[in-house]
């Protein structure tokens, strides 16, 4: 299937976000993640919901650290704000679904996905530069985990799971398109749908080299 540009007028963003989750290449990834991810994943729920868990919390401090570092940034505080009280949410529902099942909250893992993206992030030039690649590696890491929450909510047996994991993807969907707006809102638009290119075609290539693990989200 066609996979649609993602730099369209807004009126058509539902259009195109309802065609992406049809797409291989869900919200323009590059690489699909590998079909065996799920089987793993399904056989060390503990771990994958501790690792999804700080995920969510990990989300959380980024939003706040976001809010910290850009005061002066009106529309960034006022969107980011409330995704702050909706990723926190997040995280406590998978505590619950933790406890639920009798499963404990895990250790904190080194999180090497988010560790080579961080990487790439440009660390001197323009402060417009810097500013870009914070917003698009919270862009990416929200694709690369809706695409992922897709997969467990296509392919896990238990079907209440499985619907847990369509409700995550729905959101994280939804905070894709937030980041990619506000870095439109901030950045030339044009400048943003170069960066974002180079973007997708490294995590392309740091989900390639990455060892399949059924133990975390990404
Ligand atoms: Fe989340
Ligand atoms: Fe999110």
């Amino acid at each position: 299937m066609i996979v649609i540009t993602l730099f369209v007028p807004a009126a058509w963003r539902k259009r195109k976000f309802i065609i992406m989750f049809e797409a291989k290449n869900i919200l323009g990834l590059q690489l699909p993640s590998d079909p065996r991810w799920v089987d793993l994943a399904s056989i060390s729920l503990e771990d994958i919901l501790t690792d999804h868990a700080y995920c969510e919390q990990k989300a959380t401090s980024s939003c706040m650290s976001l809010i910290q570092r850009y005061p002066s940034k009106e529309k960034l505080v006022n969107e980011l704000s409330p995704i702050v009280t909706e990723e926190w949410g997040h995280f406590r529902l998978v505590l619950a679904e933790l406890h639920k099942r009798n499963l404990k909250l895990g250790k904190q893992r080194k999180d090497e996905y988010v560790n080579k993206l961080l990487a790439f992030q440009k660390k001197g030039g323009a402060e417009e530069d810097r500013f870009l690649d914070q917003l698009l590696t919270m862009a990416l890491i929200e694709a690369r985990s809706c695409e992922r929450f897709k997969r467990l909510s296509e392919g896990l047996d238990d079907e209440y799971l499985r619907n847990f994991y369509r409700r995550f993807m729905e959101s994280e969907a939804g905070h894709y398109h937030l980041f990619i707006g506000l870095a439109e809102n901030y950045v030339a638009k044009e400048k943003v749908r170069m960066r974002w290119k180079e973007w997708l075609g490294y995590e392309a290539e740091v989900i390639k080299n990455l060892e399949l693990r059924g133990d975390r989200i990404h």
